[in-house]
Formats: structure tokens, sequence, C-alpha cells
């Protein structure tokens, strides 16, 4: 989840490092730095906090240099500090290095390097690369950059320079992705196309055991073992446009605000409305086999992973195959039973996760289908699964998942009804369900205009310490991604119940200072929800409720009311999310808080 650049060419590279490391802050932000050769030396500069930090620091001196590497940081070994922030040198300052993931073995290689002599200045596992390729090093550093690879345990997209090849960068790839950017005279290597797109669009994707030597005129790609790889150039057709803020404060309220495209654009080709069902291209060919699974394990993390629960119930209801909802992390470690017949989805914003995607190799191992849900075009989830389907909801800046999570529910949807066809659904249900699907923008839409509502309750709510979220069937994983919504970026710890869960535990917090959050639109279990409220109105707590417009009975019990049109209720939980992600964006603005950046959480998590 750090962010790498490299560049070498005949501009200025600071420039082109500190452009792409802002573009890439996303991914980590505890710390920068960047190296520069100049005269076959090289000069490190770092800085603890923002990368402005790094940026003052830099432009304080004068480093020229056509030659760079810069890295944004989020700490896995060793605080983030100025020492433990990248690029890391070697002990005699020949090499400089930068990357992402994490190095397994690096105690034991640490220890042996010691005993040969070599100091560490660093508490982390990636400072071991340095002095592991100084070790290995005999004059050719795409050649010292294999061989100390081979030693290593664990993930890593890595850039190295050396000053006494002062016209090269080695990049390498194992489980963090690496990019390359080809221009005229000039390349770049990012572990982000964000932070070269200004520069080239033309990029090559390197392979895991990939490694390249990147020149200003070339680019050399060899395996690990040193076979030659081809590569092709691929045209970048995303536009930068979509990862800027484009008006709004935030990241988060813009990916919030474009719901209403973004579902369009999830949908886009998809529904077939005189047949009354769906089309989706990715899984063409597996969907005799979807349909003939036996059992349906959906994997994943997060914001992802509350998609998930509510396909499960998607899929159960429409497709009638038992589904289970695992957590990626804990798929991965107990060998999980996978018979014949399992069908292994796996659900990812990014495609980086690494526990998802470690989680789908076990699935691959063990003999299972794999079929990938996710966001990022090309990435690792995407591509090692046997099939998928993306969600396009452009890139997603802010660090709380929002437009991802409705086009992932959203896909989902469109997947249970094109199995819910072969199995359980009519077509004139079929019909009915597509052209509810197709109103969703419009519905979103709707909600997106009572912000300024959400913002007051927000003002009454900003400084309470504790909430609870509360919804029952297709809207309990809404409680969840609610309170989760709400803590991850205002810091108010806030828990997600199943509303009839509340006697067992939870109902002794209540009291006349706990907001309690109600999930309540009119499906089966609206009665049963209402005797929830009434259990918390009993106890002085304050009943904030999501419920459908003109609802007059949750009118009369609650005190305050956020209301989204009435739909299906397989898709009330697309609209019933939009004012809970409202609701926290605005505590939080109001609250001070960093909401694109919250601290200590990353974007994309590639570590364990
Ligand atoms: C991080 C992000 C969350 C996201 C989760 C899973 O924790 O902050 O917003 O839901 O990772 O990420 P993925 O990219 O796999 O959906």
């Amino acid at each position: 989840m750090c962010g790498i650049i490299g560049y070498i060419g005949n501009k200025d590279a600071v420039p082109v490092l500190i452009s792409g490391l802002k573009r890439m802050e996303y991914r980590g932000y505890d710390s920068s730095g960047i190296a520069v050769m100049n005269d076959s030396r090289i000069t490190v500069e770092k800085r603890v906090g923002k990368i402005v930090e790094l940026e003052r620091a830099v432009h304080s001196q004068s480093l020229p240099g056509n030659l760079g590497l810069g890295h944004t940081r989020w700490a896995t070994h060793g605080s983030p500090s100025e020492a433990n922030a990248h690029p890391h040198i070697d002990s005699a300052g020949h090499i400089a290095l930068i990357h992402n993931g994490i190095i397994e073995n690096y105690v034991s290689l640490r220890q042996r390097l010691e005993s040969k002599g070599h100091e560490f200045r660093t508490e982390t596992d990636t400072e071991t690369l340095a002095h592991l390729i100084e070790d290995a090093y005999q004059g050719d550093l795409l050649e010292a950059v294999q061989e100390a690879l081979a030693q290593v345990r664990g993930t890593y997209g890595l850039a190295v320079i050396c000053d006494k090849e002062p016209d090269k960068i080695v990049a390498a790839r194992m489980g963090s992705p690496l990019i390359i950017g080809v221009g005229e005279g000039e390349n770049f290597v990012a572990s982000d196309l964000a932070a070269i797109v200004t520069y080239t669009r033309n990029a090559i994707y390197l392979e895991d055991e990939e490694v390249a030597l990147i020149t200003a005129d070339g680019i050399k790609h060899r395996t690990l073992t040193n076979h030659m790889v081809e590569k092709t150039v691929e045209e970048v057709t995303i536009d930068l446009e979509e990862i800027e803020k484009g008006g709004y404060d935030h990241f988060m309220l813009k990916e919030i605000m474009e719901q209403p495209r973004t579902l369009e654009d999830s949908m886009r080709g998809r529904l077939l409305l005189e047949d009354g069902t769906t089309k989706l291209g990715g899984i063409r060919e597996y969907i005799d086999k979807i349909v003939a699974a036996r059992r349906i394990i959906i994997i994943a993390c997060g914001t992802s992973w509350h998609s998930a629960l509510i396909g499960e119930h998607m899929l159960e209801e429409f497709a009638r195959i038992p589904v289970e909802v695992e957590y990626a992390s804990e798929f991965r470690y107990r060998d999980p039973i996978v018979e014949e017949g399992t069908l292994v989805i796996a659900i990812s914003q990014s495609g980086e996760t690494l526990d998802t995607l470690a989680a789908i190799r076990e699935a691959k191992r063990k003999g299972a289908i794999t079929l990938g849900i996710c966001n990022v075009i090309g990435s690792s989830i995407a591509r090692e699964t046997e099939a998928g389907i993306y969600i396009h909801a452009g890139p997603e800046i802010g660090v709380a998942s929002t437009k991802a999570f409705t086009s992932q529910v959203t896909v989902l949807a469109l997947l249970a009804i094109l199995v819910g066809r072969r199995k359980s659904i009519s077509a004139a249900q079929g019909r009915w369900m597509v052209r509810e699907m197709k109103k969703l923008p419009q519905y979103v839409e709707k909600i997106l205009a009572s912000t300024e509502h959400i913002k007051e309750i927000a003002e009454r709510f900003k400084d309470h310490r504790n909430f609870l979220y509360l919804g029952r069937g297709y809207n309990f994983p809404i409680a969840l991604e609610g309170a989760l919504k709400l803590k991850e970026i205002s810091y108010i710890h806030a828990e997600g119940y199943p509303a009839a869960e509340m006697k067992h535990g939870p109902i002794a917090l209540i009291d006349k200072d706990m907001p309690v959050v109600f999930i309540a639109t009119q499906d089966g279990t609206y009665e049963k929800v209402l005797s929830n409220i009434e259990e918390v109105k009993a106890r002085d707590g304050i009943v904030i409720a999501v419920c459908c417009e003109g609802d007059k009975e949750m009118a009369a019990k609650s005190e305050y009311l956020l209301e989204v049109p009435r739909t299906m209720n397989f898709l009330m939980p697309i609209l019933s999310v939009i004012p809970l992600q409202l609701l926290a964006y605005h505590v939080a603005v109001l609250r001070d808080c960093d909401v694109d950046q919250p601290r200590n959480l990353a974007k994309s998590v590639t570590v364990e």
C-alpha cells in the first residue's frame, strides 16, 4: 500500500517524482522520500508526514539529476520515522531502493548480513534488500537484484538504482503491482497508473517474478531466473480528471455524489429489459458452471465483505445456491473445505488486497472455480481469477469505500438475476427486477438531494462518542457498513448489529446519550424492526431511522428520519447505505477529520 515511482530520462527527476508521489498519496502517507542520481552520486531526502513536507524539503535545496526514485510509505515494519522511510541504502551508500510489500524472512537474512559486516540503520524489512543486493553485486545491478531476490521470501514491488551504473533502474515484482510507463527518451516505473499518466499513456504491466532493466531509451524484461520475457505495451484509457476531486472538497464526497453515474456505468449494456435478465460478458463461458455450483463461498475484506453479505442473500434467494461469506484472512489459513462444484468469488475494489489474493490462490489450489468482482482493471485479483465481472465504478481515491460498495452490490444483483433466471425467477419477475435496477440511478439522485438535511443531523450528533446501527435481512449488512463508515472517518465508536440481536447485549448500552440508527425499510421484517425501535425508545435511546419515503409510522416513532425511495427488497441496500455514507461524511468534516486519508488506514492493503 505504499506508492512507488521511478524516473529516468531528460527531465529534472525531482518534480516528476514529487508529482507522482502526490497522486499516490492515498496509497500510504505516513512518510516519504526520494533518491536522485547526479554525477554518479545518489542523494536521498526523506520526511515524516505528508508529501508536502518532502516537497518543502526538496524545494529549499538544489537537487539536479535526470534519474530518481520516490516512495510514499504506510508503515508495516518499524514506526513512521525518517530513518524508516524509503529509499533505503546499502552499507556503502552505492545502492538506493524503494519497496512495497513485506519481506517475510528478513530477520534471518539480516542476521546473516550483519555477521558479514553489513551495518543496518533502520527497523525495516526493506533495508535488508539493499544490503542483500550490495552483497550480491559484482558489477551488474540486474544480476545482483536477481541473485538477491532468489533468497527472499515475501512480496515486493521494487525499484533499485546504483551509482556505479548511473543510467538504469532495475524493477521487480512479486505480489505487489508495478507498471512501467513508456515515454520518448524517458521511462517511468510506478506502483500506480495515476502517478505516470500525465507523462505517458503507454504502459507495461509487470507480472510476478519479472524483472525489468529500464534505461532512458529502452526496457529489457527478464524473469528472476534470467529468461527473456516478451511484453506488450498497452494503451491507458483512464482519464486523469477522473482521479481528481472534480470541484468537491473531498474525494469521498465526490465519490458519494457520483453514484448515479457509477451505478449507470456498472449496469451499462448489462440489463436485458425484454428478456428480463442480465448479460455479463466476463463470465459468459462460466455461466453453466455457476448455475451448476453446489456451493458458493464469497471472500473479501472490509467494505467488500459487507457487499458479500448482501450477495449471499441475493444469491440464496434467487439462484437458490447455498452461499457462505468468509473474511479472506480467515479463509486462507484455516484449510477450508472446497469440494467439487464449489465456486469461490473474490470481491475487491482494488483487486490488490493481499489476503483476498492469497485466499483466491488457496481456493485454486484446492480446485475451486474462481471468479473476481473487482474495480481496478488488470489488477492482480482480476488477473488471477478464472473469470470475473468488473464493477466499472472508476478510480476510488477516498480511503473509505462508497461508490465501489454500491457498484459491487449492483453487480451482485446482476449476477443473482442472471443465475436466478435459470433457477427460480420467471420472465415476468425478471423483467420487473431489471426495470427496477434501471431506476436505481434516479432513486440515488433523489437521496443525494437531501445532503443538507443530513448535515443538520450530523451537526446534532457530531460530539457523541458512540453509535449503534441496527438492521435486519438485506439491511443488516448496511448496519455494519454504516457503522464502519462512521468509525473509519470520524473516529466515533460505532457498532452494527442485526436488530433482533440487540437484546442479547447492546441493549445494555442504551440510554439518553446513545443514538441508534435503524435501517428500517418496508421489507418482510419491518414490523419486527418497529418493535426493536420501541425497545430503544423505552430506554430513552435516540432513534434515527433510514426508512422509505412517506413512512408515517416511522415518522411518528423516530426523532430523525433519513428517507429513501422504495424499491424491491433486494435493491434496498443500494439506497439505504447512501444517507449513512453522507452522515458519516458530514460528521467527520464537522469534527475536522481528514476524511480522505483517515489515520492508520490505507486504501489498498497489500500486506497481511
Ligand atoms: C481497506 C480499505 C477499505 C476496503 C478494504 C478492502 O481496508 O480501507 O475501504 O474495503 O481495504 O479492499 P478491497 O480493495 O479488497 O475492496
